[in-house]
């Protein structure tokens, strides 16, 4: 939980409370309701996915649901926005290639 911003002197954060949820074989933790990416991004996970093509890493690009680039497989679901996704207690979180149907799933776990 050490890539939160905790104090600031203008913004006031209201965070749901603490949950933990899993990333590949990782168990994280992050605040409910937040967005899935977010609480990646704080628990130092930068790939989201990796592109179709050319298997390039891709992580935050918009972070408003604009593009493509955060697509995740979420609790078994492929092409999760987790840019926009509310994080929820106990969902289970993976990194997919390219825009996934469930037969092509990647797993390329420990790279950050
Ligand atoms: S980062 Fe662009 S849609 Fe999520």
């Amino acid at each position: 939980m050490s890539g939160y911003l905790i104090e600031h002197p203008i913004l006031e954060f209201k965070r749901g409370r603490k949950v933990t949820f899993f990333f590949e074989e990782q168990k994280l933790e992050g605040f409910e309701g937040q967005p899935i990416a977010a609480a990646l991004h704080a628990a130092g996970i930068r790939v989201l996915r990796y592109s179709d093509k050319y298997n390039r890493p891709r992580g935050f690009f918009c972070a408003v649901g604009k593009c493509s680039s955060c697509l995740m497989e979420v609790d078994g679901k492929p092409n999760v926005m987790v840019c926009m996704e509310p994080l929820q207690a106990g969902m289970k979180v993976r990194r997919q290639k390219g825009k996934e149907d469930h037969n092509d799933r990647c797993s390329m776990s420990n790279t950050k």
